[in-house]
């Protein structure tokens, strides 16, 4: 359904749960969620549990196909609430899925990118899925200039300070 800090900041938002999502009932816990995890902590300084962290999507869609419109329609009231209760001060969208569905856009990815975008209000920085990443790792360079603006966004330096240690307890 989604997690992290209700009082997060930043707001992160995927397509839909994957096998081990599904499974676990946790969004990005997979192979792109180690990914994401280590783009938060290398260039936001940040814990996966200071953020939240949501999807487009709240159930998988078979054969892990994107989801189709009647149920996006289905989902999207759950996920604006999301944002609604958490008012994240900058929502990032996690590929053209998550861009397209809550923009309500069909504009591609790389023409989403660098754009000032806003969803309710709250301004919206759009970038490349984790698991794109893992395909094709040359647009990682992409993915740290986008975060570079969300820092820039949330007024934090564009370089963070390394990820403090999770608490104990
Ligand atoms: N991909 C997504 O878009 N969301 C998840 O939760 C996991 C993988």
């Amino acid at each position: 359904f989604g997690e992290g800090d209700p009082q997060a900041r930043v707001m992160f938002i995927g397509e839909a749960p994957g096998a081990q999502e599904d499974r676990t009932g946790r969004p990005f816990v997979g192979a792109a969620g180690q990914l994401l995890e280590k783009i938060l902590e290398n260039a936001m300084g940040l814990r996966r549990d200071q953020v939240y962290i949501a999807n487009i999507n709240k159930c998988r869609p078979p054969d892990n196909r994107p989801p189709e419109a009647d149920e996006v329609a289905a989902c999207l009231p759950f996920l604006r609430r999301q944002v609604e209760i958490v008012q994240p001060a900058v929502i990032v969208c996690l590929g053209r899925t998550a861009a397209q569905n809550l923009l309500g856009t069909t504009a591609s990815t790389t023409a989403l990118r660098g754009k000032d975008l806003t969803y309710l209000d709250i301004p919206v920085v759009v970038t490349w899925h984790p698991a794109y990443l893992l395909r094709e790792p040359a647009h990682k360079r992409e993915t740290w200039d986008d975060i570079k603006r969300v820092n820039r966004l949330l007024g934090r330096p564009e370089v963070p300070p390394p990820t403090p240690p999770r608490q104990a307890g």
